[in-house]
């Protein structure tokens, strides 16, 4: 393996004028082997040698952003771009409301903010991890580059988050920056920060899930930041969000091919019996509902507790803001307001009102389920056209949760509250069991890698990666 221990600096494209920070500098240049040594260790395994048509960042601008060619994926240029700052910024929200926004960390809040950033940060190399074997079984050669752009802005996301660990953190932020290196998801000992973030993505339904509904988790939790009053953060995040809508495509249409696949055999062959569809080599929709059913609720739980004192904080002192803060036509301070939460009262999903302050996590989750409803809506006009008779939904709210007012208790799809012993019952028709995940991985024994081809459980795309076609070489193996 071949490391720049020297000039690399000069080859970080940024627009935080990097060569000249020396403290920064050096911080980085004792961080990037590391770095490099967790890519070769934990990123996509067996694929130093490939050249993969990647889109790399270089500058901000509409030109620079989306640059595409041929790239050894450990030569990728990770770089560290924060969009340009605005004149006269100020926090939005919060009891600091007014303020210039900062360009420091407040002393006061230094904790807290570190606290954001390393969560943040810390699901980055996760989802590398989580993903990291997916390239042995890719359905083509389309894929397997788009899984490759996902790893390598996953990898530069946590550049984003260490720049600002090294930057505006000191010696602390040296430290946690390390750790973030160290922690593995799944990793009994030391294992990542979120739950979802430890569960395995064992097969490429599961990662299609993953990037429709965690990536979007991602992109509501980098939208809230984008209004921090902490400036530096507010304009990383705000062009992190560019590299997510692409995360967020591969899920949609990565999910909305293989529906469109299983339809379009359901239809042809007037089967729907899911061991017929079996039969024909594609994924049934019932086992894609509970790939849905278990990702959407793995990812609920990421927004956290439904009424929380932390979230409360966060927003007050004008750190983490709300989806779209700044085009919320209210005071932006929240003292008297109130948002309803459900809750378990003896055998009953109830809805109560409580201080819009403390519930700001679950109106975040209220917001993601609005617009996974619409990705769903779309999945569903896929299946309509073929004339397919099947409907993906959403599960209830409190549907396999572990945190928050649901957390212990059993609720069932349609929001029913049951005893452990009759949900157990029911588990493997809500959830994928062993029979589905052998199932699924049956079909997915070996990789499709002949330009142009598709496998059998999938419809090929639309269109192929910036303008190219469908049978481009996307990823050469040499
Ligand atoms: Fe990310
Ligand atoms: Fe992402």
């Amino acid at each position: 393996m071949e490391m720049d221990h020297i000039s690399y600096i000069d080859k970080i494209p940024n627009n935080v004028d990097l060569g000249r920070d020396r403290v920064l500098q050096r911080a980085l240049e004792h961080w990037q082997p590391a770095y490099m040594g967790w890519w070769y260790d934990m990123g996509p395994a067996e694929s130093h040698n490939f050249d993969v048509y990647l889109r790399t960042a270089v500058s901000v601008d509409p030109e620079g952003w989306a640059q595409f060619d041929y790239v050894k994926m450990p030569h990728y240029r990770w770089g560290i771009f924060l969009v340009p700052p605005t004149g006269g910024r100020e926090v939005n929200f919060g009891v600091n409301k007014g303020q210039p926004a900062w360009q420091e960390v407040p002393g006061e809040f230094r904790s807290t903010l570190r606290r954001i950033i390393v969560t943040q940060g810390d699901t980055e190399p996760a989802s590398v991890e989580q993903q990291r074997m997916l390239g042995a079984s890719c359905p083509s050669l389309y894929d397997l580059r788009n899984i490759f752009q996902v790893n390598v802005e996953e990898g530069r996301h946590l550049w984003a988050m260490v720049y600002l660990l090294h930057r505006y953190f000191g010696r602390d932020g040296r430290e946690e920056a390390e750790a973030l290196l160290e922690r593995r998801s799944g990793d009994a000992d030391n294992p990542r920060i979120l739950g979802a973030f430890n569960e395995p993505t064992p097969d490429w339904l599961a990662f299609f899930m993953f990037t429709f509904f965690t990536d979007r988790d991602g992109k509501y939790q980098l939208s809230s930041l984008a209004e921090s009053g902490f400036d530096p953060l507010a304009r990383t995040c705000r062009f992190m969000l560019t590299e997510e809508a692409h995360h967020m495509f591969v899920g949609e249409t990565g999910i909305g091919r293989i529906v469109q696949r299983t339809a379009e055999v359901m239809a042809e062959r007037k089967i729907d019996e899911p061991n017929r569809v079996r039969a024909e080599g594609v994924i049934d929709l019932q086992t894609m509902q509970r790939y849905l059913n278990f990702h959407y609720s793995v990812t609920l739980d990421l927004f956290g507790s439904d009424v929380s004192s932390n979230a409360a904080t966060y927003y007050t002192t004008g750190l983490k803001g709300r989806f779209e803060e700044t085009r919320i036509k209210d005071d932006h301070v929240l003292t008297d307001d109130t948002y309803d939460v459900m809750e378990v009262v003896g055998d009953q999903v109830v809805t109560k009102a409580v201080p819009a302050l403390t519930a700001l996590n679950e109106r975040l989750r209220d917001d993601y389920i609005r617009e996974v409803q619409s990705g769903v809506d779309r999945w569903n006009r896929i299946i309509t056209k073929t004339g397919a008779p099947f409907r993906l939904t959403l599960p209830h709210k409190g549907f396999h949760r572990a945190i928050g007012n649901f957390a212990g208790r059993h609720i069932g799809l349609d929001g029913r509250v049951m005893s452990e012993a009759e949900w157990k019952k029911h588990e493997y028709e809500w959830l994928p069991g062993p029979q589905d995940h052998a199932f699924v991985q049956s079909l997915m024994a070996g990789r499709v890698v002949e330009p142009g081809k598709f496998a059998n459980w999938i419809a090929p795309p639309r269109a192929g990666i910036n303008n190219q076609p469908l049978n481009f070489e996307y990823v050469r193996f040499n």
